[in-house]
């Protein structure tokens, strides 16, 4: 495996035998499995699972890491092609990814989206220079404009720990945040339970439907897996018999780009907050997943995160196994 950058680029199969991988490593740990191996992580934007995660999984496989967060005690890194740099920026990536990736074995990039072309952000436009700048070393997608496939693995494990059936009802549910959030959890989220099998509902308000090339990618990845994708703004109708709620922020995609416009959708939305009313209706053992971090009685109650149905911090927990597999998968095995 040389790219872990979207989900969707891997077969059901594929992905459940990654699971199986991580389940070994978790039974009969291989602490010295990549012995001299480097990682090399590059985070353009802040970070705790995800950084602490990476560097802990390579520690306990026997490698190391290094990190640049840019402008934080390293250079500030211009992305822009074509720009004078004449302002705060003193390395361009086209430098800096090449360097980087020359000290280590594999690299993992973490470049949240712009957020003011969609048109771009949906095609992974400032991603794809990216990879294509490291195109010698393995890749690892620490989440992009649209996907995080690290937090999707750590969630479908999530979900086979606790017994959530293959084809029981997600419910991807958009939650209140004062200002908008990137697509790409939701995203990835979305497919990763289509890819799974599930009967997937997305539960937002009007203006925050996801994009159509996104619904339409989860639907043809249903079909392929025998599950089903729909879209609703009507809670009661959603969480009939939820098995999961997978709660998530994001920005109004009726007015991407737009601080003001997208304000003033979200200004009347703020009971859009997970409480234990929401599970009235929801399959009995339905349990409440969000990828972190979290705000406290914004997106979600207290009375739910602190209760039994949350499951965040095994899921969190979970990123740890997971990278561990694919690590193994990239330096080790390298099939
Ligand atoms: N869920 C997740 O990716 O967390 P961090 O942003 O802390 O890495």
């Amino acid at each position: 495996m040389k790219r872990f950058c979207d989900l969707a680029d891997f077969s059901r199969e594929e992905v459940v035998d990654l699971l199986q991988l991580a389940q070994r490593l978790v039974q009969h740990p291989e602490p010295q499995a990549l012995a001299g191996k480097v990682l090399g992580l590059l985070f353009f934007n802040n970070s705790l699972r995800t950084l602490a995660s990476m560097q802990a999984g390579m520690s306990k496989l026997g490698g190391s890491s290094f990190v640049i967060t840019p402008g934080n005690g390293t250079y500030r890194m211009e992305t822009r092609l074509g720009v004078a740099m004449d302002g705060d920026a003193a390395e361009h990536i086209r430098e800096g990814l090449p360097v980087m990736s020359s000290f280590c074995d594999v690299m993992g990039i973490r470049a949240f989206a712009d957020g003011r072309n969609l048109d771009a952000d949906i095609n992974e436009t400032a991603f794809n220079a990216m990879a294509e700048l490291v195109a010698d070393k393995p890749l690892i997608n620490l989440e992009s404009a649209m996907s995080h496939p690290c937090q999707a693995l750590a969630d479908w494990k999530t979900m086979d720990d606790i017994g959530v059936p293959r084809t029981g009802r997600f419910v991807l549910s958009w939650v209140w945040h004062p200002r908008a959030l990137p697509l790409a959890v939701p995203s990835t989220a979305l497919h990763m339970a289509a890819q799974r099998g599930m009967d997937v509902v997305v539960l937002r308000p009007e203006g925050f439907a996801l994009p159509a090339p996104l619904m339409d990618k989860a639907r043809r990845a249903a079909a392929a897996s025998g599950g089903r994708v729909s879209e609703t703004s009507d809670r009661r109708e959603a969480l009939q018999g939820a098995q999961v709620i997978y709660a998530k922020e994001w920005g109004a995609t009726a007015a991407y780009g737009d601080a003001q416009a997208d304000a003033a959708l979200r200004a009347s939305l703020s009971h859009w907050c997970v409480r234990n009313d929401w599970f009235d209706h929801t399959d009995p053992a339905c349990r409440l997943m969000h990828c972190l971090p979290v705000r406290r009685n914004t997106a979600i109650a207290d009375e739910v995160l602190d209760g039994p149905r949350s499951v965040v911090l095994r899921e969190a927990h979970n990123r740890l196994i997971v990278q561990m597999a694919v690590l193994h998968r990239m330096l080790k095995e390298a099939r």
